[in-house]
């Protein structure tokens, strides 16, 4: 894709979508020999092993980063069960066996990503950080309503509705600041107006959200 870079090294390539980090720092946390921000280039393969390196890359909450072995070895799953899980004033992190269908046709498989719920992001369906100058408000509760198991590692498939929501249809955990529920299926509010947050609640027919 145009917005990612390859870090070639000798046992992985690293992958890196910039329009997607916002920054966490979790790679420069976990594997700072690696992953240095103050080094050109800034991702050194060489300098890890490649298991240590996929487990830095799956702690990536928003799936800016991505990894390959160059011998074609299926990299360890790190992912766990679906999981999305709700900010405050912030996107939402989805994290599992994701299909992500896009409304300009594009169809992806990943593992995670952090998806605007503000509705001001110039890189929809992906958070790009506007949340912070929009300024958007959402304290990230949503008042569950039952606990079960933890979800397997179904497929969770995202669809978007065109000026809506966008909806999540499998199995999935949803995690907020007030507790978890299981979910299968939900429609999750991306405008900004719902007033039951994180659903939506038909807002955005009255808002104005145009996508
Ligand atoms: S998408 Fe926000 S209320 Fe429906």
């Amino acid at each position: 894709m145009a917005d990612e870079k390859h870090y070639p090294g000798r046992s992985v390539v690293v992958t890196f979508n910039a329009r997607r980090c916002l920054h966490t720092g979790e790679c420069v946390h976990s594997l700072p020999a690696v992953f240095d921000p103050a080094q050109r280039p800034w991702i050194m393969p060489d300098e890890g092993g490649a298991a240590e390196i996929e487990r830095a890359v799956a702690l990536c909450p928003t799936g800016a980063l991505a990894s390959r072995r160059t011998d074609g070895t299926p990299a360890e799953d790190h992912t766990g069960g679906n999981l999305a899980v709700v900010s405050a004033n912030g996107p939402l992190y989805l994290r599992g066996h994701i299909e992500l269908n896009r409304l300009d046709g594009v169809v992806e498989h990943i593992r995670a990503a952090a998806l605007c719920r503000c509705g001001a992001s110039s890189n929809r369906p992906f958070c790009d950080g506007n949340h912070r100058r929009a300024p958007f408000k959402a304290d990230g509760l949503a008042g569950h309503r039952s606990v079960g198991p933890v979800p397997g590692n179904g497929v969770l498939k995202i669809t978007f509705r065109e000026h809506g929501p966008m909806l999540l249809s499998g199995n999935w955990l949803l995690r907020t600041a007030d507790g978890e529920e299981t979910c299968e299926g939900g429609a999750l509010c991306r405008c900004g107006a719902s007033k039951r947050k994180p659903w939506c609640d038909g807002s955005h027919r009255t808002c104005g959200f145009q996508d």
